[in-house]
């Protein structure tokens, strides 16, 4: 069976790639760092980036890293722990439920996209934030290729019937949703990167890792028929293999910074 966080823990590299340019779009957005001593890190994983925030805003006391699965908090627990982070097991759409507290900065690296009522959301992280907080997110426009094709495989050849778990926004749509709530876009960045990974059933543990096993409908990737896999590791080396031999495809990512101006 994969153990989701053991298995995140080691391939995050491109959550990570991305969380720098977001980074640094937040650094080139104008807002002050030093104003930011309380953060919170929404689908927090693992905890790579939410130990790396107090490396990146030095004036921060408290950080809280949330996350809903908790092999992912197990290991961020022992390998991102510090005093000044706390882990808590607790979905998104529950983060009312830390009132009174209240942060400077608000951060959702590659987990927003899980949550379906993105107003809720909004609304909700209002109640946890102040007229000058900052807002950090990171996600794509919309499923990528690769991930489509094996969704769909699901779907077609398993007969799953549940709707897919993913809930993706334009531009155009993080826009409206954050204006109505008073958040001003600082900063936003589109960029189509060329993604490349593992060939194989490897590459089904990761997904299913990184996305906490939605992804693959609570099916990890050892329960799924051998053929099944068979036959969709052929469809996928047919649409992305490179001649390195790994998967290769384009995706669309996108970085927000806003200010909560009202
Ligand atoms: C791709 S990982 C990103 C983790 C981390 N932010 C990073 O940059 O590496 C997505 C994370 O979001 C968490 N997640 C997804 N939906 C969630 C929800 N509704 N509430 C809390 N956590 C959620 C998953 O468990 C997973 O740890």
């Amino acid at each position: 069976m994969t153990d989701i966080g053991k298995t995140y823990s080691q391939t995050n590299d491109w959550q990570g790639e991305r969380w720098h340019e977001l980074l640094e779009l937040y650094f080139r957005s104008g807002l002050d760092r030093n104003k930011i001593k309380s953060l919170i890190d929404l689908g927090c994983g693992t905890g790579e980036r939410t130990k790396e925030c107090l490396k990146y805003f030095p004036a921060l006391e408290k950080v809280i890293g949330i996350d809903a699965e908790e092999s992912m908090l197990e290991v961020a627990k022992k390998k991102n722990c510090d005093p000044q982070i706390e882990y808590k097991n607790l979905p998104i759409e529950q983060v009312e439920t830390l009132s009174p507290r209240i942060f400077d900065a608000i951060l959702g690296n590659y987990s927003l996209h899980w949550v379906k009522d993105k107003e809720k959301m909004v609304e909700k992280i209002n109640s946890l934030s102040h007229i000058g907080s900052a807002m950090l997110v990171g996600t794509c426009t919309k499923l990528p290729i690769l991930l489509q094709a094996i969704d769909d495989e699901l779907h077609s050849q398993l007969k799953i019937k549940e709707p897919s778990p993913f809930f993706y926004l334009n531009l155009s749509g993080w826009t409206k949703l954050f204006t109505k709530y008073g958040w001003h876009l600082t900063a936003s960045h589109i960029s189509k990167d060329q993604h490349t990974v593992a060939r194989g059933e490897q590459f089904l543990s990761q997904w299913f890792a990184s996305s906490s096993g939605k992804a693959l409908y609570g099916k990890s990737p050892e329960n799924l028929e051998k053929g099944f896999v068979e036959k969709l590791l052929k469809k996928l080396d047919k649409a992305f293999l490179n001649s390195q031999g790994e998967w290769q495809f384009i995706e669309e990512t996108l970085l927000i910074v806003a200010e909560r101006v009202k």
